[in-house]
């Protein structure tokens, strides 16, 4: 389902920010997402990082979390804002594929305000599934 241009820039704005709240004194790279939920809700996270490197959590799977604390399972959308606007790393696109393969994942890029539309189908096909 495709959303308003409304919609998709009320997402934007707060990806972007989502991103100003990072915490990334390590490597510098902040990320937001914001999901809109099925409720209508927008749900953001940020990435977290840790002076143990390894702990760092990515902004997408915070988003996530928050959004099934919530009480929710379904995204209408995610818009994900960065320098550069990346896409999510495959640890990531699994946890995002857990909650569905039809919804539009927008990235943003911060410094330009550039966006660009993927599927889920793109971003991870062939996504693993206990049968
Ligand atoms: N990061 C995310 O938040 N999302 C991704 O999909 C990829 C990477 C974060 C993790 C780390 O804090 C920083 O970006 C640099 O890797």
């Amino acid at each position: 389902m495709t959303l308003s241009e409304d919609d998709i820039s009320r997402l934007t704005t707060a990806a972007l920010q989502a991103q100003q709240r990072a915490y990334a004194p390590y490597s510098q790279f902040a990320v937001g997402a914001a999901i809109l939920s099925a409720s209508g809700a927008i749900i953001l996270g940020c990435n977290v990082e840790n002076a143990s490197y390894g702990l760092a959590m990515c902004a997408e799977r915070c988003a996530i979390g928050t959004m099934v604390a919530r009480g929710e399972s379904k995204l209408r959308a995610i818009a994900i804002a960065s320098v550069g606007a990346v896409t999510p790393c495959g640890a990531c696109r699994q946890v995002l594929a857990e909650f569905g393969m039809d919804y539009p994942v927008y990235l943003i890029d911060s410094q330009t305000h550039e966006r660009c539309e993927w599927s889920m189908e793109d971003l991870l096909p062939g996504a693993f599934r206990l049968s």
